[in-house]
């Protein structure tokens, strides 16, 4: 379990994750190379990366991608103490808006999204700070 920010070694490790995920992206079109390493409330970690389309609509984010194999790894029940999203262009990369809503169905409200920029700045808000007012199932679940 973890609600507090990550230990600056917990960030290394899944920069570093994140970072190898990003190597196996499929960018043929934007050849923006996006990893995401996701610490899940159990303890463990999974990847995804970035995975583009000749319909360019039909391209799936790095994010989107480690959370499904995450459910699928982990079951329906997971839930995302923290997401580190890097890219291999040496820029840092905030989660898109689809991204976003996609982490805060599986999120705490605690989850905290780390993307690393250039020069070892990381900058991390919380779901609730990238995602204000966010859609949720209350809304029309009674
Ligand atoms: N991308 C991600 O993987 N995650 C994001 O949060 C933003 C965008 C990918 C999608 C596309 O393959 C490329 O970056 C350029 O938009």
């Amino acid at each position: 379990m973890s609600s507090e920010p990550l230990t600056e070694p917990q960030l290394a490790a899944l920069q570093q994750q994140a970072t190898a995920a990003a190597q196996n992206a499929y960018a043929p079109y934007s050849h923006f190379r996006v990893g995401a390493a996701l610490l899940l409330s159990n303890g463990q970690t999974i990847t995804g990366c970035n995975v583009e389309n000749a319909s360019y609509r039909l391209t799936t984010c790095a994010e989107q991608n480690a959370i499904a194999a995450a459910v699928t790894q982990y079951g329906p029940r997971i839930r995302i103490a923290a997401v580190v999203v890097t890219t291999l262009n040496d820029v840092a990369c905030a989660p898109c808006g689809a991204c976003r809503q996609t982490i805060q169905e599986f999120a705490t409200p605690t989850t905290r999204i780390y993307f690393p920029g250039p020069n070892q700045t990381t900058t991390h808000l919380t779901i609730a700070e990238l995602l204000p007012a966010a859609f949720l199932a209350e809304s029309f679940l009674s």
